[in-house]
C-alpha cells in the first residue's frame, strides 16, 4: 500500500454526465467458458453504439494479452484479473461510458467486490449503477460447444483448473438479469437487456 498520497478532487460525475449526455454504468456479464457471454456482450456494444452512446469492452481473453498478461487462472490469479478488471471498469463507467465486461468471474466475492467498490464514491456524487448479468447454460451444452478446444483439453488433462471441469464456477444468486443462452437468440438476449436498462432510466 502506497504512503503519503492525497485523493484529488475532479469534476463531479453528474456534471460529467451531463455533458457526455448519458450515464456511465457497468454492466458485468459472468458465466462459463463458451456460454455466448462474449457474444452477447459483443452484440450490446454494437447496439449501444449504434443507439449514439459511448460503449466499451472489456474482454477475458484480451485483456490478459495485456494487462493481466501477467496472471494465470488460480484462485488467487483470478481474484487479482477480477480486482483489476473492476477497477478499470469503474474508471471507464466514471468517465460516462457504458463499461461492459465479459469474464468468467466464477467466484461470487469477487463479483460481490466489484459491484461494492462501483458503490464507493468518495464524493456527494451518485454511485455507479453496477448490472450483473449472468449467462446461463448447463456445462454439459458449454462442453458440446467447446469452440477452442479447451473442454476437450481439459477432460484430457492438458488445462488444469478449468472452469466446470476442475475449478469451480459459483453461479450468481442475484444477478439483476438470468439469460438461458441455449434457449434465446442473441438479438433476444441484447434486446432483453436493453428492456432492463431503459426500465431504469439508464439510457437517458
Ligand atoms: S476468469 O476466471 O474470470 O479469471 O477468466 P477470464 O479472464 O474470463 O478468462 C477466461 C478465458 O481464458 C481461456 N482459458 C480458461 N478459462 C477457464 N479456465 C481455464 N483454466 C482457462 N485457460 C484458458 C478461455 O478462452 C476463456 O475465455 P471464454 O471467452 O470464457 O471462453
Amino acid at each position: 500500500m502506497a504512503t503519503n498520497i492525497t485523493w484529488h478532487p475532479s469534476l463531479s460525475r453528474s456534471e460529467r454526465n451531463t455533458y457526455r449526455k448519458q450515464r456511465g454504468f457497468t454492466i458485468w456479464f459472468t458465466g462459463l467458458s463458451a456460454s455466448g457471454k462474449s457474444t452477447i456482450a459483443t452484440a450490446l456494444e454494437q447496439h449501444l453504439l449504434h443507439l449514439g452512446l459511448a460503449a466499451y469492452r472489456l474482454d477475458g481473453d484480451n485483456v490478459r494479452f495485456g494487462l493481466n498478461k501477467d496472471l494465470g487462472f488460480s484462485e488467487k490469479d483470478r481474484n487479482e484479473n477480477i480486482r483489476r478488471i473492476a477497477e478499470v471498469a469503474k474508471l471507464f463507467a466514471d468517465s460516462s461510458t457504458i463499461a461492459i465486461t465479459s469474464f468468467i468471474s466464477p467466484y461470487r466475492a469477487d463479483r460481490q467486490t466489484a459491484r461494492e467498490l462501483h458503490a464507493v464514491t468518495p464524493s456527494s456524487d451518485e454511485p455507479l449503477a453496477f448490472i450483473e448479468v449472468f449467462v446461463d447454460i448447463p456445462v454439459e451444452v458449454a462442453e458440446q460447444r467447446d469452440p477452442k478446444g479447451l473442454y476437450k483439453k481439459a477432460r484430457a488433462g492438458e488445462i488444469k483448473e478449468f472452469t466446470g471441469i476442475s475449478a469451480p464456477y459459483e453461479e450468481p444468486e442475484n444477478a439483476e438479469i438470468r439469460i438461458r443462452s441455449d434457449q434465446k437468440s442473441v438479438e433476444e438476449a441484447v434486446q432483453e437487456i436493453v428492456d432492463y436498462l431503459n426500465s431504469k432510466g439508464l439510457l437517458k
